[in-house]
Parts: C-alpha cells; structure tokens; sequence
C-alpha cells in the first residue's frame, strides 16, 4: 500500500500517463486471459492452432466458433473497477495515452476515450479476403457458454469468409496505431503496465521504449511478468484492487 503512495505522488507530478493495459486488466470481468481461454473445452488447443490465419484458412468453423465464444463472454460481461481507475486517471492528469492489447471493449464501456488497441477488435470483424468491414454480428446472446464450432459468415462485398477483426500472431499490427504507440512511450513520463504477461511483441516493446526516453515505468500485475526488469517498480496485486488505490490521495 505504501507503494502506492509513492506512485500516487507520481502521478501529482506527471504531465503524460500512459497506461499500457493487457488481459489481466480484465479478468476480473470474467474474461479469460488468452491463456485462460485455452482451459476448458478450448484445453486440448495451441493459440497456434487458433490464433492464426494459417489456423483459419484450415479450419474456420473452430476458429471463428473460439473467436464467438469469446465475444459472447464480453457481451455477457462489465467493466470492473480496473477499467474505471483508468477511466478515472484521464481527469487526474494533463494528458493520458490508453494503449491496450485488449480485444474487448470494456475500457470504452468504463469511459476511456481515445483508446488505442494494438491487437485489434473482438467487435469488428472483416473479411478475410477483401478486408471490408462486416456489420452483420449478432450482438444478442446466442453463444452456449461452453462455446462450440460455427461457420463464419460470408462477407457481402466479394463473398470471401469473414474473419475476426484482431491481430493474429504473425501478422504485421496496423502500422499507424503501432506509431501513435510508439510515440506516447516516448513522450511519456511516467508508464503504468497493467496486467500483461509481457511476451508478446511488438507491443511489450513499449515498456523498453519509455524506459529508454526516461519515464517512470511501474509494473502492476499479481504474478511475475516479462517486464519487471524493464519497470523501476513492480507492484504485486490484481489490478482492480490496485488502480483504484492510485486514486485516494
Ligand atoms: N489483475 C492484473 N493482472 C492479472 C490479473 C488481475 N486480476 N489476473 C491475471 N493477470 C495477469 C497475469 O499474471 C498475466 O501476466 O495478466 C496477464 C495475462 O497474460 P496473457 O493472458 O498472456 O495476456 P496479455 O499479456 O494481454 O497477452 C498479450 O498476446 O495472446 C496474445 O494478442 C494476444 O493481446 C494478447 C497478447
């Protein structure tokens, strides 16, 4: 607790917060963390086998009926108090950058603007061929909590299989969005790295970039992660208890 004292003076003095957020920052939502969502039924799964397009191309149904499952679970879920502190801090400081690796929507639900998702959307699915964008998804709760395979429907433009509209591994992520990340690490000072494991990049480069342009990087996760030996400060605990302790002051 007292550490987070230390950051809450932190943040008195901060003039640009970049909150860089990941899975964890939703768990308490009921979302499973990307590897979470591979228990269960989806166990026996490598994300190789799932979150790629190679894994699409070979068998659409199962992808995109884990995709649905998935997307089911945030419909079904709210934000937490997580989401909300981070929703909050925008008005706590001159300037906050919300860079998540989410594909969920619970920052925007919880009042964040602006925010900036490097992995794409579980809610704005495209086709896989052309790229138009698809408007046809059912947003009422049809999903059996268990999930199931499901064909993806096809794209109304040029007939091509609807994809779900996220960065898979091995594909580029969109370049202006991966800048204006970029630059926010590097215009910041002080950097809050909230519930990611740290492993996956380009987006864990951000720690490393901010560190470098000298702000402040604090690392708040409830289990050891990637990016401790980049941060200054690792706080230990889930990010629902801890962000909304930034607030009290
Ligand atoms: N509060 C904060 N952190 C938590 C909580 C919690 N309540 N519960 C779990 N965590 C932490 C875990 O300790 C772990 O470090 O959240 C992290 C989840 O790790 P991952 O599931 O690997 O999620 P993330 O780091 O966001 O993954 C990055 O990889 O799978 C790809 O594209 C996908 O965006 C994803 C990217």
């Amino acid at each position: 607790y007292r550490e987070a004292v230390m950051i809450a003076e932190a943040l008195r003095n901060c003039r640009h917060l970049l909150v860089f957020s990941g899975a964890g920052v939703s768990a308490e939502s009921g979302i499973a963390t990307f590897r979470d969502a591979l228990s269960g039924l989806w166990a026996r799964f490598d994300p190789a086998r799932l979150a790629t397009p190679e894994a699409f191309l070979a068998d659409p149904e199962l992808v995109w009926g884990w995709y649905e499952w998935r997307r089911q679970q945030v419909l079904r879920a709210a934000p937490n108090a997580a989401h909300r502190a981070i929703a909050e801090l925008a008005s706590r400081v001159p300037r906050l950058t919300l860079v998540t690796q989410n594909v969920d929507d619970l920052h925007e639900r919880a009042g964040s603007q602006a925010v900036i998702h490097l992995h794409g959307s579980l809610h704005a699915p495209c086709c896989f061929d052309c790229a138009a964008p698809y408007a046809g998804l059912d947003t009422e709760l049809s999903e059996p909590e268990q999930g199931r395979r499901l064909p993806p429907p096809y794209c109304g433009v040029c007939g091509g299989r609807v994809r779900p509209g996220v960065v898979w591994f091995g594909e580029p992520l969109p370049l202006a969005t991966l800048e204006a990340a970029e630059q926010a690490a590097k215009q910041c000072d002080l950097m809050l790295v909230v519930g990611t494991a740290g492993a996956v990049y380009p987006a864990a480069g951000l720690a490393h970039h901010a560190r470098a342009a000298g702000a402040r990087v604090v690392v708040l996760n409830p289990a050891p992660s990637a990016l401790d030996e980049v941060a200054h400060q690792v706080l230990t605990g889930t990010a629902a208890t801890l962000l909304p302790q930034l607030l009290d002051d």
